[in-house]
């Protein structure tokens, strides 16, 4: 039930959307990072019109930027900064129960970006994951103690 609530309110959200605040971005920043819509920025030194307008707009107007837009990919960084293998912590050493361990994304807000994580549980382990988004940080605690073996 609450899976259709939601469905049902982001299309709501994307009807009265439909008229795009593309237009009214001043920043690049803004503009680009704008979720509800794909804008794209026109950074072009003489340009008279509002300098973000949706893609599609873009696409339609050629003379609307005197230079290329600036539309960036939905994901433009990808890093694995971080990926131990799993270790079960003996003999001292450092536990390593979730992998990959750090990753650096830049993407465009709402991007889907799809990767993999693995979880092996080390006995005895409370195993808790951070989730940062911007200079924002979740502490989730997934489960209080693991004693599975798996
Ligand atoms: C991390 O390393 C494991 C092997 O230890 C590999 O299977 C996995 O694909 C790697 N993950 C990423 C995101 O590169």
């Amino acid at each position: 039930m609450k899976v259709v609530f939601l469905i049902c309110l982001y299309l709501k959200l994307n009807l009265v959307y439909c008229e795009s605040n593309c237009k009214n971005f001043k920043t690049c920043s803004g503009c680009i990072g704008y979720n509800l819509d794909k804008c794209v920025w026109c950074s072009a030194k003489e340009h008279d019109d509002r300098r973000c307008q949706t893609l599609e707009y873009a696409e339609k107007n050629n003379d609307w930027c005197k230079e290329n837009y600036y539309n960036p990919p939905e994901i433009s960084n990808f890093n694995v900064v971080q990926n131990d293998t799993f270790n079960v912590g003996l003999n001292g050493a450092k536990v390593v129960q979730f992998t990959p361990q750090i990753l650096q994304i830049k993407a465009r807000p709402n991007a889907l970006i799809p990767f993999k994580m693995n979880y092996k549980p080390a006995k005895d382990y409370p195993f808790r994951y951070i989730l940062c988004h911007g200079l924002l940080c979740h502490n989730e605690e997934a489960y209080e103690n693991t004693n599975s073996a798996s």
